[in-house]
């Protein structure tokens, strides 16, 4: 999958001619030459180079570089100068700016935040880009988030489902890739962005095409489910900017097909989700393929701290850490959030009065089970009640997926039942209700669920049924209703066991002060050495399940 941009001028550099044919090895050089050796071991794949049966040869696996031996051409990461407007800030100013978007910045080389698109130093035509698409103005992660990654720092950035992080790590990644040496045969990507769902690598990729034309960057989307034929001959072709989930760009690379040999700018999207158990294993061995002064940079609406000390392993300086609002671990405020305890077994006749009040007509909804099972269950049981909904899960083969998220983004279908698969990142006007059907085993993927509503400058609401069941999610999600000044239902409350801690608890700063009269009773502390180890560890690897 991939766009050619401004095909002439890839004429101009060099493209037109460079179909995968005219990639046998010889012809490799790389700022430097210093890669001839390696790609050399692949001689015995020049010749066929193109052929669409080739992603299925195998080859020798990913082995360990030595960096320490690699002579790496430097390269230029530093495209920030302050405009007048920025320069003008006082100290003063920039505190109150942060104050009042609430912008946490921990880190010694911070700049200051930028109020304008025009104070970002992007290109005329990335700003008229952001002109056409109507924005009013930056998120505040964007205001934070720019000047620091087109200062060529190392970023983690967690800020809120909705906020526009993906254009705060994409518009700066033009900048880098656009001042960079233009690709030569046999050259990977320049930029890398790696996304935990196919779906979610797609909208990237979409995204970065929109604001990436104009500059004439040409961009690559691999993700699994789909046969390799036509990535394969894309990433040949030559792509800027490569946007992959961790498993497909693998295989490509063991296969021979890209490298990550010119990669400097490196981005995790979802990175706790990226850097979990379920990940890691895959993003260290992507990442030992890339040379280690690249610039890294890690997106997420939430960062466990058991993911923490790998993002900063993975950095080559000290990180700087940009946090919008309070934690680093708070839903999105516009997000309106109800949340309705029950039985299991009255569960569906909740669902269906629910439904019954928010659908109208226009609004999309969006309703997460548990399991694939659920999902279809749901789908057959919603049909029945003459509700027309479509289903999205892991068993689903990528063209029902495809299909299914296609009918939903254009209206066709207004109701969508989904695992966790859809439950990061995916961006589709309209949702004005998120419900949870089933409540998620894991809080952060509560705050990434409901974040499918209220994106960008619109608002919305979540509906999340909660059984006795879910009990041991009590404690967090309450954390978080508070946090965004929503109602607590009593009931709620009610089965909630744990109380707070002072200083062991994951949220750092127990704030105990905050949550009064709920800790009342005789079950006060029992369950929260217990829980901590039953909703955290045993759940992080449970994101590998085959359950969604
Ligand atoms: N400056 C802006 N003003 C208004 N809307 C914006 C702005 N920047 C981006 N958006 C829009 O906001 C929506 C959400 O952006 P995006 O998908 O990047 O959110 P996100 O922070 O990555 O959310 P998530 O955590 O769910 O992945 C998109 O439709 C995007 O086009
Ligand atoms: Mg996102």
């Amino acid at each position: 999958m991939a766009v050619e941009y401004q095909n002439s001028s890839y004429g101009e550099r060099g493209y037109a001619d460079k179909r995968e044919e005219s990639y046998s090895r010889g012809g490799y050089n790389s700022g430097g030459g210093s890669w001839g050796g390696s790609r050399d071991n692949r001689g015995s794949w020049g010749g066929n180079y193109g052929s669409g049966s080739r992603a299925s040869t195998p080859t020798e696996p990913l082995g360990e570089v030595d960096w320490s031996k690699k002579e790496l051409t430097p390269f230029q990461k530093d495209f920030y100068t302050e405009s007048s407007i920025v320069r003008d800030m006082t100290q003063h100013d920039v505190e109150d700016f942060r104050k009042e978007h609430q912008i946490v910045v921990q880190g010694r080389h911070a700049p200051k935040p930028i109020p304008t698109f025009e104070a970002s130093g992007f290109p005329k035509s990335v700003l008229e880009e952001l002109t056409a698409a109507g924005f009013p103005s930056p998120t505040p992660v964007q205001c934070q988030a720019w000047p620091i990654a087109m200062k060529g720092h190392d970023l983690i950035s967690i800020a809120a489902t909705g906020s526009g992080k993906t254009l705060a790590f994409l518009l700066p990644g033009i900048v880098h890739i656009q001042a960079q040496p233009r690709l030569l045969r046999g050259d990977g990507p320049i930029g890398l962005v790696l996304a935990p769902t196919r779906e979610l690598a797609c909208q990237i990729l979409v995204e970065c095409e929109k604001f990436g034309r104009s500059s004439g960057i040409r961009a690559v989307c691999c993700y699994g489910g789909v046969p390799k034929g036509q990535q394969a001959r894309d990433l040949r072709y030559g792509a800027e900017i490569v946007i992959a989930t961790p498993g497909r760009l693998i295989d490509f690379l063991e296969f021979g097909t890209t490298n990550l040999h010119r990669v400097t700018y490196l981005v995790l999207d979802e990175a706790d989700r990226m850097l979990d158990m379920g990940f890691e294993p895959q993003v260290r061995k992507i990442c030992s393929q890339i040379r280690p002064d690249r610039q890294s940079l890690f997106f997420s609406a939430t960062w466990p701290k058991e993911v923490q000390a790998l993002a900063r392993e993975l950095c080559k300086e000290d990180p700087v850490q940009i946090t919008i609002g309070s934690a680093g671990k708070k839903a999105n405020e516009k997000i309106n959030q109800n949340i309705i305890v029950c039985e299991e077994a009255e569960k569906l006749d909740r669902l269906k009065t629910l439904m019954e009040t928010v659908l109208d007509g226009n609004s999309k909804v969006i309703i997460f089970a548990e399991t694939k099972r659920g999902t279809d269950s749901l789908q057959r049981t919603l049909k029945a009640s003459g509700i027309a909904a479509l289903g999205i899960h892991g068993d689903k083969t990528q063209q029902e997926r495809d299909w299914t998220l296609h009918q939903f983004k254009s209206g066709r279908c207004m109701v969508l039942i989904a695992t966790d698969v859809a439950s990061r990142g995916l961006d589709v006007k309209d949702i004005t209700c998120v419900i949870n059907y089933d409540f998620p085993k894991e809080i952060e993927s509560y705050i990434h669920r409901i974040g499918r509503t209220a994106r960008g400058t619109a608002s919305g609401t979540a509906y999340s049924l909660f059984t006795r069941d879910n009990a041991g999610m009590a404690f967090d999600l309450i954390k978080i209703l508070n946090d965004c000044k929503q109602k607590v239902p009593a009931e709620l409350e009610a089965l909630n066991t744990r109380r707070p801690a002072q200083n062991n608890s994951r949220w750092g700063n127990g704030r105990g002060g905050s949550w009064g009269g709920s800790w009342g009773g005789a079950n006060r502390g029992g369950n929260w050495g217990g829980n901590r180890g039953g909703n955290w560890g045993g759940n992080r690897g449970g994101y590998q399940s085959n359950r969604w």
